[in-house]
C-alpha cells in the first residue's frame, strides 16, 4: 500500500490559468497539492477552447501528480471519479450526474464540469496536471455565456454553496482516488469506465476533420479510447482525435 501525499491546498485569489500557475512552479509544489483559485482570466479549457471563470463562482483547480502511471489517461481519470463524488455528496440523492467520454461530468443534457490534463515536460516526463473545472454557484446569466448547455449545482439545487466547503470536499475525494490511483489502477479503471453511461448507445462521434461517424458506442478500450465501428470495422479513437456531438445525446426523454 503507497500512502497517499497529505492533503495541500494552495489558495490564489487571481491567477491566469491554475492549470498554467502549477505547470511553472511544479518544481516547488509538493506532490497532490490542489492549486485553488477564486479567479481565472485566461482559464483553459480542452481542444484549445477557454473556460469562463467567474470570482467567486465555482471552484478551479489544478491537481498535482508527481507520481505517473501507465496509461497517461488514469490521472484525469481519477480526477473526473473525484468531482463526481463531490457533487453527489453535496447534491444529495436528487440530482444524477454521469461522466460524458473522455472526463466530461454531466447531469442530463448539461454540463456541470470539466476536466483539462495536461503532462509537465522538463526534458522527460515529471508529472501530470490535472485541471478541474466545476460549476457550483454560477447563475443562469453566467451559464449562458459559455455557449453550451451548462448548469451549476446552484442553477440545479436552488441552493447556494459554501466554495471553502466544496474545496475540501474535492480534496477528500482526490486523495482517495489518488489511493485508489496508485494501489488499484484496474479497479480505477473499472469504476470509471462503469461511470461512462454513454457506452452502449448509438451517437455521432466528429473527427477533426468534420467527418461525423455515427456508430454505437461499442466500448473504451484499455488506453482510454473509444472503441467505435467505422464503415463496418471497429477502430479505437484518443479523445484528442474524436469528440461525440451532444445532439447525438439520448436522455430517455
Ligand atoms: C474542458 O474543456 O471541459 C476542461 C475545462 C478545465 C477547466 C479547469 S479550471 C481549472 C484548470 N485551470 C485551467 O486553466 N483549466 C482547468
Amino acid at each position: 500500500m503507497i500512502d497517499p501525499p497529505a492533503d495541500n491546498i494552495l489558495f490564489l485569489n487571481t491567477v491566469d490559468s491554475t492549470n498554467r500557475y502549477a505547470s511553472e512552479h511544479f518544481d516547488e509544489l509538493a506532490d497532490g497539492t490542489l492549486v485553488w483559485a477564486d479567479e481565472q482570466t485566461a482559464g483553459r479549457g480542452r481542444l484549445g477552447r477557454s473556460w469562463l471563470s467567474p470570482k467567486g463562482e465555482n471552484l478551479y483547480v489544478s491537481w498535482v501528480v508527481k507520481q505517473i502511471r501507465e496509461p497517461l489517461f488514469l490521472a484525469a481519470a481519477a480526477a473526473s471519479l473525484a468531482v463526481l463524488e463531490t457533487l453527489r455528496e453535496a447534491a444529495g440523492n436528487d440530482l444524477s450526474f454521469y461522466l460524458k467520454w473522455p472526463n466530461d461530468i454531466y447531469s442530463g443534457p448539461d454540463k456541470i464540469s470539466g476536466i483539462l490534463s495536461e503532462g509537465v515536460v522538463r526534458e522527460t516526463l515529471r508529472g501530470v496536471i490535472v485541471g478541474m473545472g466545476i460549476n457550483i454557484n454560477s447563475p443562469e446569466a453566467t451559464l449562458k455565456r459559455t455557449g453550451i448547455r451548462a448548469a451549476s449545482l446552484h442553477s440545479l439545487d436552488g441552493r447556494v454553496f459554501s466554495l471553502k466547503k466544496m474545496i475540501l470536499r474535492l480534496a477528500k475525494h482526490v486523495c482517495a482516488c489518488y489511493i485508489m490511483y496508485l494501489n488499484d489502477p484496474d479497479g480505477l479503471f473499472a469504476r470509471w469506465k462503469a461511470e461512462n453511461l454513454l457506452i452502449g448507445q448509438e451517437l455521432d462521434f466528429v473527427l477533426p476533420d468534420g467527418r461525423v461517424i455515427r456508430s454505437p458506442f461499442l466500448d473504451i478500450a484499455e488506453d482510454g479510447g473509444a472503441v467505435i465501428l467505422d464503415d463496418g470495422r471497429k477502430r479505437i479513437f484518443s479523445c484528442g482525435d474524436v469528440r461525440i456531438a451532444k445532439g447525438s445525446l439520448d436522455f430517455g426523454t
